[in-house]
């Protein structure tokens, strides 16, 4: 009988999923993009290092994809109204509060443009997805980068001390990038209503649907609170498998999306993707498939890490941080000697991978490159 997942992490003695993981965290002043080149030849290396979608788009998207390309030489404007309604539509809210853009990316950076610069602050989590604090240097503001907590959730009673004084733009990205970590709930509830009146936050819920069923995890769009500061990002290439094809939006109070809309970049959506996310947002047999998928994957990686007396943190997304006990980079070259890309490095967790989850094939690959590393088994 295989051992759940979570039977694996309490049998490990690793309490709350993490328990009490200690980091030099003070080490750190800002997160570095360390994203390796990535081959994307026929043949090239096995992809886990980019948390995408391995199994691609569903079968109906890719027909509604084929479809569009007889319309590839005309603008986009007439796919606007509907994919904004289409969106709009699926959370039950209005077109007023949508905001689509080039990725989700593209909100990271037209929040920074509108809510920063000079005499304004960005507050991020550390480690996190990196990009909306490249973005922010080029606005002129201050960065305050906040330690992740010991269960590497957010530590929002930090975070909310460095949002008195000037105005600031808080980042929180649940479940974590690269941690794969929730934050509760209730927590960012609570630090929500503690805001001062000039601070917003961008909730960065990129790898939704792959949280699950838990007390601890409600998306603040589906269940949204009364505030008019709080802006949710979602993608279209984490579940729908579009990665390659850009498409992401933002759902806030309609004042909100007025600031941000003059800093986005015109005609920022594709024909294409437009017409496939109209079928993915439709395509709930398939949403529900890939979601039973990622669960069984990532079980699987679990049994398989178990198997080795290897102790990832407990992941709520597509992919798994793990500590090796060893230099990252090490662990990462040796990968991509062998034909495998594995997620760049996230200081300060200098001894962890981050492993997105691909197909069984891939995965089957990945084990056997890990089992030629020289600490491939852990002691207890
Ligand atoms: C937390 C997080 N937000 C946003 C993105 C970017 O997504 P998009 O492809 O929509 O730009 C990523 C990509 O990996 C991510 O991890």
């Amino acid at each position: 009988m295989s051992l759940s997942r979570r039977n694996f992490l309490r049998a490990l003695g690793a309490g709350a999923a993490v328990g009490a993981v200690q980091l030099p965290f003070s080490q750190i002043t800002s997160a570095a993009v360390l994203e390796p080149p990535r081959n994307r030849e026929p043949g090239g290396p096995i992809l886990l290092d980019s948390n995408e979608n391995a199994y691609g788009a569903s079968r109906r998207v890719m027909a509604a994809m084929r479809d569009a390309l007889g319309t590839a030489n005309r603008y986009p404007f007439a796919q606007y109204d509907t994919l904004e309604d289409r969106i709009a539509g699926s959370h039950g809210i209005k077109r007023d509060q949508i905001l689509v853009g080039c990725g989700s990316t593209e909100i990271l950076r037209v929040a920074t443009a509108a809510f920063l610069g000079r005499d304004k602050k960005l507050i991020v989590p550390v480690p996190t997805f990196e990009a909306i604090e490249q973005y922010a240097k080029s606005t002129g503001c201050q960065i305050t980068a906040v330690p992740l907590n010991r269960e590497l959730a957010h530590d929002l009673d930090a975070t909310v001390i460095h949002t008195k004084g000037s105005p600031s733009l808080v980042y929180i990205c649940n479940p974590n990038n690269p941690t794969a970590t929730l934050t509760p709930r209730k927590a960012i509830e609570t630090f929500i209503s503690r805001l001062p009146a000039n601070t917003y936050v961008l909730i960065d819920e990129a790898y939704h649907h792959f949280a699950g069923e838990s007390a601890m995890y409600a998306s603040f769009i589906d269940k949204p609170v009364e505030h008019d500061r709080v802006i949710v990002s979602r993608t279209f290439s984490k579940i729908y498998g579009l990665a390659g094809l850009r498409l992401g939006y933002a759902v806030a109070a309609p004042a909100t999306i007025q600031q941000m809309r003059p800093y986005m970049t015109m005609d920022n959506i594709n024909s294409i993707v437009a017409r496939a996310a109209m079928v993915a947002l439709e395509d709930q047999e398939s949403i529900q498939e890939s979601m039973k998928r990622n669960t069984d994957d990532r079980q699987e990686f679990f049994n398989q890490a178990m198997a080795r007396m290897l102790k990832p943190i407990d992941s709520h997304t597509n992919f798994v941080m793990m500590n090796t006990d060893h230099p990252a980079e090490e662990t990462i070259q040796h990968f991509k000697k062998n034909g495998i890309l594995i997620g760049r490095r996230f200081p300060p967790m200098d001894t962890y991978i981050r492993v997105s989850l691909g197909t069984p094939d891939e995965m089957k690959a990945f084990w056997n490159v890990w089992d030629r590393l020289p600490y491939s088994k852990m002691s207890m």
